[in-house]
């Protein structure tokens, strides 16, 4: 089957799949268990939000401010017009040093042979690179940055990416991995990891 098969594609913009439903239904609930007042809301980023549908949810059903951002600006456009405040932006480069309260990222995962990859924004929004980490590594190599210190990260991984190679990898940034979530198909299990910032005592 091939990619553009798999997963909930449009032209330019990816769609709501399995994948977003899954991350959105973790992130909501732990979201919604933090205990907020008005003047304390978390701050959360959604990194390639897409369509802003993962965003949306968690702006309409749980306390946070939220913020969408995507390398590609047909999204930008597309979360915008769904009432988000939206950013384009590289993973979290633009952001500021422990800003964020929770990171939500739904990554292009899927293992991509180099003589397949084609040119567009939809394969951004797919492909992983030929071990499906090429978005993965550089996201976890700097998200621990932008985190606030009791900060989150909620990223959804793929058995076909590897749940135990980025666990580890995590864990050479410093993070601890907890999986809140995951559900199989016949060609793949997904799953929602938590990914905590180690405390320095
Ligand atoms: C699998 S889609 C997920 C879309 C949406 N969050 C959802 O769950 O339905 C991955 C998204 O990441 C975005 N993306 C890919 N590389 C990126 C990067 N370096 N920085 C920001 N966004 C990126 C893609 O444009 C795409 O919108």
């Amino acid at each position: 089957m091939g990619l553009e098969d798999r997963r909930g594609a449009t032209d330019d913009v990816y769609q709501p799949a399995e994948d977003s439903y899954l991350l959105a239904d973790a992130a909501v609930e732990r979201l919604s268990e933090t205990a907020t007042d008005a003047d304390a809301k978390p701050l959360v980023l959604e990194v390639g939000t897409g369509s802003g549908y993962v965003a949306n949810r968690i702006d309409e059903e749980t306390d946070a401010n939220v913020v969408a951002a995507d390398l590609n600006p047909h999204a930008v456009r597309q979360a915008r017009d769904e009432g988000l405040e939206a950013v384009r932006a590289d993973l979290v480069a633009p952001f500021a040093d422990d800003a964020l309260d929770a990171v939500v990222f739904n990554p292009p995962y899927l293992p991509t042979d180099p003589d397949n990859e084609w040119d567009d924004w939809m394969e951004r929004a797919l492909s992983g690179g030929e071990d499906g980490r090429a978005v993965i590594d550089p996201f976890l190599a700097d998200v621990g940055r932008v985190l606030a210190p009791d900060g989150v990260v909620y990223l959804l991984v793929s058995s076909l990416t590897g749940v135990d190679a980025v666990v580890e990898e995590a864990g050479e940034y410093g993070f601890s991995a907890v999986a809140l979530a995951d559900e199989s198909f016949p060609f793949e299990t997904l799953t929602v990891l938590a990914l905590y910032p180690a405390r320095i005592p």
